[in-house]
């Protein structure tokens, strides 16, 4: 019996009436249009992966191989796993436009457990993504002020490496050179290595600050960056085709397929972020047709500018030589343009700034609906009484972010955010396909063509990327399957008393008035 109503609550489903209806009684401001929302996509979209990761999807990483100027194959790759579930996004946001993302759309259609799990595996995308983000940011903050190095101080310029790293990084910098450690960063009581990066943490505080302000203070903000970073792309397209040599796109596919496999693997990332747009559902004007143009729009507005930027990149530098860290400022040094190199850096700032406000209000969204569904303690879904937003949660997801800098690597939090996201998008086309069957009636403002065959190859080439990733990316794919686990294991352990308890409390709640009303 116990076992019986412990599977029937894991597998118990919301229906959408019943999401929406929550949703209705929302306290979010329904603030956001359709030119708010594509800020808010390209926003989350262009950031680390196409300013960094890109380097290492061209050159190969520590435990993979590059695809060299064949990494626009590798994007097409990539685009076309998106492309399959930004449709099935678009499907479930417009039908069921509820805060929470895929979080919601698996409540609706796998049940409490299933909900749980992506909830969690979301945690992975936006706030371990987030952490990869922050430690981009900080890498070309340090660009940035070198490029002043003529007017700043050389205490500013070049400022000590434990306070701008973490500590696994300091102790491998040390192992590489044959440094003592003791003699790069301090130890607390002679024993306990201290580095932190400084800039990752403020520059999350601060963004933190922004998002309790509110969501509309956040997206205007959100505009500006974007609009610099575009300009900065565009600016880098256009100069850097001047110098492309052809010959430099030759050999265009160094390592085979492996490396345009793994390139697309990686390249991956630079794409995460267009489903970042439906967590907002509850604060769009019109949902049911913003959502979806917003949606692809931005996803099309990104590879033709991915595209672009890879083309030149892979032209104006050989292969072998492009950078791995700040690859698109260094192919405008490596040409001479030193000064270009610099305003490069402004715009990257400027993207990955937006990217990590737009994931940290991502995490926070996604955390409200479980907060809401009753999975987390009330006391979390507070919302602010001046601004509006949910400021306990907001300043939770920072704090945690802010922590996960002391120790997290810049590449393996890539590696799992991407892992997470394939996994999402990968169930995401699942509740399509289950939606269509068991809600066949219900309206849809958009359909994904062709479907069934759409999400079935939505599913194929996410889950096809992802397999094949796991055979060389050894560490990150020891990680995942341990984070599913310690997600089941709080579910099991709190999510799912949790759950019970505030159900009984409510249903308490409902039986009292009448009590009284009798005793009146
Ligand atoms: N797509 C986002 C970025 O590249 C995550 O930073």
């Amino acid at each position: 019996m116990e076992l019986k109503s412990l599977i029937n609550n894991a597998l118990k489903k919301k229906s959408p009436d019943e999401l929406i209806a929550v949703s209705k009684k929302s306290e979010l401001k329904k603030t956001l249009n359709v030119f708010d929302l594509i800020v808010l996509g390209i926003g989350a979209v262009v950031g680390t992966g196409i300013f960094t990761i890109i380097g290492s999807a061209i050159q190969g990483g520590p435990e993979s191989v590059g695809a060299g100027p064949a990494i626009i194959v590798s994007m097409i790759l990539a685009v076309v796993a998106c492309v399959f579930s930004a449709l099935c996004y678009s499907e479930i946001a417009a039908m069921i436009p509820v805060a929470g993302s895929a979080y919601t759309y698996t409540y609706a259609t796998m049940g409490e457990f299933m909900a749980w799990m992506v909830g969690w595996i979301l945690m992975l995308e936006y706030a371990i993504g987030n952490i990869t983000v922050a430690c981009a940011w900080t890498g070309y903050f340090v660009q940035l002020l070198k490029g002043f190095k003529h007017i700043l101080p050389d205490f500013v310029v070049n400022f000590p490496m434990w306070l701008r790293n973490d500590y696994r990084f300091m102790f491998a910098y040390c192992d590489k050179y044959g440094l003592d450690p003791h003699s790069q960063m301090p130890f607390i009581f002679d024993k306990i290595p201290f580095a932190i990066n400084l800039p990752a943490m403020v520059i999350v505080l601060l963004l933190t600050i922004l998002l309790v302000k509110g969501v509309k203070e956040s997206t205007r903000f959100a505009s500006v960056m974007v609009g610099v970073n575009m300009f900065m792309i565009i600016s880098f397209i256009i100069v850097g085709s001047f110098y492309v040599k052809p010959g430099n796109w030759v050999p265009f596919a160094p390592n085979g397929f492996e490396g345009v496999f793994m390139g697309a693997f990686l390249i991956f990332f630079a794409y995460i972020g267009f489903d970042a747009i439906s967590t907002t559902a509850e604060e769009t004007e019109n949902p049911q047709r913003d959502l979806p143009i917003a949606i692809l729009g931005t996803l099309v507005i990104c590879t033709v500018l991915y595209i672009c930027v890879a083309l030149v990149l892979t032209g104006n530098v050989p292969l072998g030589h492009i950078d791995i860290q700040a690859p698109i400022a260094h192919a405008m040094r490596a040409v001479g343009m030193d000064w270009f190199a610099g305003l490069i850096s402004v715009g990257a700032l400027c993207a990955l700034t937006s990217v990590i406000l737009i994931y940290q209000l991502g995490t926070t969204r996604i955390l409200y609906a479980m907060s809401r569904d009753r999975f987390l303690p009330k006391s979390l879904r507070l919302i602010h009484k001046k601004y509006r937003t949910p400021h306990v949660l907001t300043w939770i997801s920072g704090i945690i972010v802010i922590l996960c800098t002391f120790f997290m690597d810049l590449s393996i939090s890539a590696e799992l955010c991407n892992f997470g996201t394939f996994t999402s998008f990968i169930i995401i086309c699942i509740a399509v396909l289950i939606l269509r069957k068991t809600d066949p009636e219900r309206p849809r403002p958009f359909k994904v063509p062709f479907s069934p065959l759409f999400p079935i190859l939505g599913i194929l080439t996410c889950g096809g990327l992802m397999l094949y990733s796991m055979k060389f990316l050894t560490t990150s794919s020891l990680y995942f399957p341990l984070w599913l686990l310690i997600g089941f294991a709080i579910y099991a352990g709190y999510g799912y008393k949790q759950k019970r308890l505030e159900e009984k409390q409510r249903g308490q709640r409902r039986v009292k008035p009448k009590v009284e009303v009798q005793t009146k």
